[in-house]
C-alpha cells in the first residue's frame, strides 16, 4: 500500500501519502460531513439502498471478520514492525474510504457506530472520477466528494444533486481500485481486476458490472424514469450460494466400465470453471480454500477418500490437504502469543487437490495475513473458462463387495481456514464448508 493517493477536493489536489511520508498535517481538518450519508441518498433512492445494505461492501469495515483481521492482527503488528506500518491506515482506503480520507485512523470501533461504519458507500464510488497512474490498485482513485454525482447515463437530472455522465464508472478500471492490492513486500496479494484483465471476458467486453451488477426493469429514483436495465446493487460474491454454486461444471470418467477387485482403477475428474470472470478463488486468497473430494461408495454404502494423484509440479504439496503446522504470524508477529505452534494448514482430511495460491510469511511459512506476505507459491488456481484434469489411481480392496461403484465427485469451498477461524473466534458462517458442485459416475464391480 505504499504508494501516494492523489485526492481531488474542488480544485485543491492534495497528495495525501506525501503528506503523510513528511509529517505535515492536512491544512484543514477533515470530517466525515464531506460525504452524504447512505441514508440522505435513500429518501430518494430506496431500492437501491436495499440492495447496497445486504451487499459485503456495505459491511467491509463492520463485519465480523473483517473487525477481527484489522484490530486483532493487522494494526497491532503495524504498530510494532515498521515494513508494515503503513497497513494502519491504508487498509481503511479500500474498506473505510472515508475514514481514510479524513485522517481517521484507526477508525473507532464498529460498536461506536460512527460513520466509519457506512463501509464503501453510495457517496465514495459516485464521486470517483478517476485514477492515478497506469494500473488501478491500492485505492488509487481520484475522490471529489460534493454536490456532483458521477452516474452511468447522459442528461438525467436530479432536484438533489447534480448528476455528470461518467465513463470511468461504467470500466472495470474503477473496480480495480480496490479489487487490485499490492503489499508493502510488493506483491500482488488481490489481483481481481488483473485476472480479469488478461482473460477471456476482457477480451470479449464482459465487465465486471455485467455480472455483479445485473440489469433489471424498474426506477433508478422513486421519482425518476422506468427503465428497462437499471444497475442491480448487490453485488453478490463468495458470500451468496445462488452466486457461487455450479460455478465449476464437474465430470467424472473411469477408465474401464467393469473392475474386479484388486485391479488398478483410474478415475478421471474435468472441472470447467464456467462462470468466474477472473480466477476462482479470487480475492481474498490468503483466506479461501477451493478442494475436491473424491469418494468411491461401494455396493454396501462403505466410503473409500482417494487421495489426488501427484502430478509433480514445484510447490504442489501446497495444492494437497495436509494438516502440518501453519499460520504461526499470527502468534509470534501479530498477537504476541509465547510458544504458539501455528495451527492446521488446511483443517481437513489429508490427500484433497485443493484449488489455491498459497502465501508465505518473512519466515516462509503459510499466512492468512496478505500484508504480511513476503512470496507466493504455485498458482493453482482455476482460471477464467479453464478445465483442469484431475486423476485418483485406486488398487481395488480385494474385499470389494460386487455390485456398482459409484465415484462421487464433490468440490467445496470455504471463506476461511477453519482452524484459524476457530482460533480467532470468527463467527462459523466464514468456515462453514459451502458445496460448489458435486457429480458422480457409476461402474461395476464383477467377481
Ligand atoms: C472503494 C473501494 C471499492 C470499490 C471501488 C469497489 N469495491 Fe468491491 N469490495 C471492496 C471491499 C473492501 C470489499 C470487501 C467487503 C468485505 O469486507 O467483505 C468488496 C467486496 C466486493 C464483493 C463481495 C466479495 C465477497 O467476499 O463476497 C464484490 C462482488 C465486489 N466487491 C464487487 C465490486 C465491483 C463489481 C466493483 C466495481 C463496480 C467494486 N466492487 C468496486 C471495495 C471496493
Ligand atoms: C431528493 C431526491 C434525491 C436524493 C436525496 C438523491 N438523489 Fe440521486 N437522483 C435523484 C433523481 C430524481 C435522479 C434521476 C432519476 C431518473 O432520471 O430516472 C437521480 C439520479 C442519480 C444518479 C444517476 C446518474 C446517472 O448518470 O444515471 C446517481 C449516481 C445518483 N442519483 C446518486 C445519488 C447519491 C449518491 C445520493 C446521495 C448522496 C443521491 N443520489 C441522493 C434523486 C435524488
Ligand atoms: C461499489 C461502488 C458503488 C456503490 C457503493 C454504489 N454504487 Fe451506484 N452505481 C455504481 C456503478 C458502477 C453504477 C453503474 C453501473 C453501470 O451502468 O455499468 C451505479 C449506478 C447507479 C445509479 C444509476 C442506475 C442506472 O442504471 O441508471 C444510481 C441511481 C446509483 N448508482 C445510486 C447509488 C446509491 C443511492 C447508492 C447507495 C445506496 C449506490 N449507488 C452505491 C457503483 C456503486
Ligand atoms: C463472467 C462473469 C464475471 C465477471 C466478468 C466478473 N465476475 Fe466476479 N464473480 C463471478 C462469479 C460467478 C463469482 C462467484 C464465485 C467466486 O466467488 O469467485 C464472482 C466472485 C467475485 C468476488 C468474490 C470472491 C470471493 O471469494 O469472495 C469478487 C470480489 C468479484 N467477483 C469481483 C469482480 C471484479 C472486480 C470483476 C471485474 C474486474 C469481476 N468480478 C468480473 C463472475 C464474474
Ligand atoms: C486495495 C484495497 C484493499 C486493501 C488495501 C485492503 N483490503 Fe481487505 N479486501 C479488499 C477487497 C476488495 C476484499 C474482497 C475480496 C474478495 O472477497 O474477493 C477484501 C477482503 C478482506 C477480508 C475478507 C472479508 C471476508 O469476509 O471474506 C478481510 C478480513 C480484509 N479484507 C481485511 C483487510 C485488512 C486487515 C487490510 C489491511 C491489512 C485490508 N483488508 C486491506 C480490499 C482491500
Amino acid at each position: 500500500m505504499g504508494r501516494s493517493v492523489r485526492i481531488a477536493a474542488g480544485a485543491v489536489i492534495i497528495l495525501f501519502g506525501v503528506f503523510l511520508a513528511v509529517g505535515i498535517a492536512p491544512a484543514q481538518k477533515k470530517s466525515y460531513d464531506l460525504f452524504e450519508t447512505p441514508q440522505r441518498c435513500a429518501q430518494c433512492h430506496g431500492e437501491i439502498h436495499t440492495e447496497w445494505k445486504s451487499a459485503m461492501m456495505s459491511q467491509a469495515y463492520t463485519h465480523h471478520w473483517d473487525e477481527i483481521e484489522y484490530f486483532r492482527l493487522a494494526v497491532p503488528q503495524a504498530e510494532k514492525d515498521p515494513k508494515v506500518a503503513e497497513v494502519k491506515a491504508g487498509c481503511n482506503g479500500c474498506h473505510t474510504p472515508a475514514a481514510f480520507f479524513i485522517g481517521d485512523t484507526p477508525p473507532p470501533l464498529p460498536s461506536a457506530k460512527s460513520r466509519a461504519n457506512d463501509s464503501v458507500f453510495c457517496d465514495i464510488c459516485h464521486t470517483i472520477t478517476g485514477f492515478q497512474g497506469d494500473t488501478p490498485f491500492n485505492f488509487n482513485y481520484v475522490l471529489s466528494p460534493g454536490k456532483v454525482k458521477y452516474g452511468p447515463r447522459e442528461g438525467v437530472v436530479s432536484p438533489f444533486h447534480e448528476t455528470k455522465y461518467s465513463d470511468f464508472v461504467k470500466s472495470p478500471e474503477f473496480c480495480g481500485t480496490c479489487h487490485n492490492e499490492k503489499n508493502p513486500y510488493g506483491n500482488w496479494v488481490k489481483s481481481t481486476h488483473l485476472e480479469w484483465k488478461e482473460g477471456p471476458y476482457n477480451k470479449q467486453g464482459v465487465r465486471c458490472q455485467d455480472c455483479h451488477m445485473w440489469r433489471h426493469p424498474g426506477k433508478s429514483a422513486d421519482m425518476g424514469h422506468p427503465l428497462a436495465d437499471m444497475a442491480h446493487h448487490n453485488f453478490p460474491g463468495g458470500h451468496v450460494p445462488s452466486k457461487y454454486r455450479g460455478v465449476i461444471e464437474l465430470k467424472v470418467y473411469a477408465d474401464a466400465e467393469e473392475y474386479e477387485p484388486g485391479d488398478k482403477a483410474v478415475f478421471r475428474v474435468h472441472l470447467y470453471n464456467a462462470k468466474t470472470g477472473h480466477k476462482f478463488p479470487t480475492g481474498s486468497v490468503e483466506d479461501r480454500q477451493l478442494w475436491l473430494e473424491v469418494h468411491a461408495v461401494d455396493a454396501k454404502g462403505n466410503r473409500y477418500l482417494l487421495p489426488v494423484d501427484k502430478k509433480g509440479f514445484p510447490g504442489e504439496e501446497y495444492t494437497i490437504s495436509s494438516n502440518a503446522p501453519a499460520y504461526q504470524d499470527i502468534g509470534d508477529m501479530m498477537m504476541n502469543v509465547p510458544g504458539f505452534a501455528g495451527l492446521s494448514r488446511d483443517a481437513l482430511e489429508e490427500g484433497h487437490r485443493v484449488f489455491r495460491m498459497a502465501y508465505f510469511d518473512p519466515k516462509g511459512r503459510m499466512t492468512i495475513g496478505q500484508w504480511n506476505t513476503a512470496s507466493q507459491g504455485t498458482d493453482y488456481r482455476i482460471g477464467p473458462r479453464e478445465t483442469k484434469i484431475e486423476t485418483y489411481t485406486w488398487n481395488l480392496p480385494d474385499t470389494l463387495p460386487g455390485g456398482p461403484l459409484r465415484i462421487e465427485a464433490r468440490l467445496n469451498y470455504r471463506l476461511l481456514v477453519k482452524s484459524v477461524a476457530d482460533y480467532l473466534k470468527v463467527p462459523a458462517d466464514e468456515s462453514q464448508t459451502r458445496e460448489i458442485n458435486v457429480e458422480t459416475a457409476e461402474v461395476a464391480i464383477v467377481d
